[in-house]
């Protein structure tokens, strides 16, 4: 049978590290959801090192699923669902509610529509106090981090010209407007960033 499993070279670099930041973010219990799962282990990296929580892998693209799947398949881990098609930009999201959600390098190589829709949804779905976890490149006061991420951005913008490396100060008032604080900053390896941020108590609601 064929091997549908796809490997995403960044992720053998970045899973630790972030790992060790959702640590103290996660909670004890609940779901997890992942937005723009990609290839999927994230998902399997996660869940072996929280077995406490259940994964909820998800991504828009059908042959991403496939690869979820198929990592899921072969990972033999009670605690991570078959994946989902959920598309961030998108007014409805086929999960009601969850505990935590992590969006990982997403924000760049999406239309910012999808960005917004990331804020919305999740304000939708989190309860109050409930952590909101972003990775990726980031520009911090209109300014590139690192020629790397110039490079990047423009390679980005070639191949889609609604991508791009995101200000981060646009972000953070994105997520402001939708009900969340923080963030927290947290730099990473090869100049990326993760962002903590938590929803805002809404008045009213538990
Ligand atoms: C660079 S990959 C990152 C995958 C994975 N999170 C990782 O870090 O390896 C970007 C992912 O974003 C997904 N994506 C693009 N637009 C999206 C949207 N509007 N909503 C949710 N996911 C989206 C793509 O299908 C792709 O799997």
């Amino acid at each position: 049978m064929k091997d549908l499993r796809q490997r995403a070279p960044a992720v053998e670099r970045n899973h630790a590290p972030i790992v060790e930041v959702l640590r103290r973010v996660l909670p004890e219990r609940g779901l997890a959801l992942e937005i723009a799962s990609g290839s999927g282990e994230h998902a399997i990296h996660f869940a072996r090192a929280f077995p406490q929580l259940v994964f909820l892998p998800s991504d828009p693209d059908e042959k991403a699923r496939y690869s979820i799947a198929a990592w899921i398949g072969v990972s033999n881990l009670p605690n991570v669902l078959a994946p989902i098609a959920l598309d961030a930009a998108a007014a409805f999201w086929p999960v009601e509610k969850a505990d935590a959600i992590i969006c990982i390098n997403m924000t760049h190589i999406s239309p910012w529509v999808a960005t917004e829709g990331l804020f919305k949804g999740a304000a939708r779905l989190l309860a109050s106090g409930a952590p909101l976890y972003l990775y990726g490149p980031f520009k911090r006061d209109g300014a590139h981090t690192a020629e790397s991420n110039q490079a990047f951005d423009e390679w980005l913008h070639a191949n889609n010209p609604q991508w791009g490396v995101r200000d981060l100060e646009l972000v953070i008032d994105c997520a402001a407007t939708n009900g969340f604080s923080g963030p927290e900053i947290v730099e990473m390896p090869a100049n990326n960033l993760s962002l903590l941020f938590g929803r805002r108590a809404v008045p009213g609601v538990a």
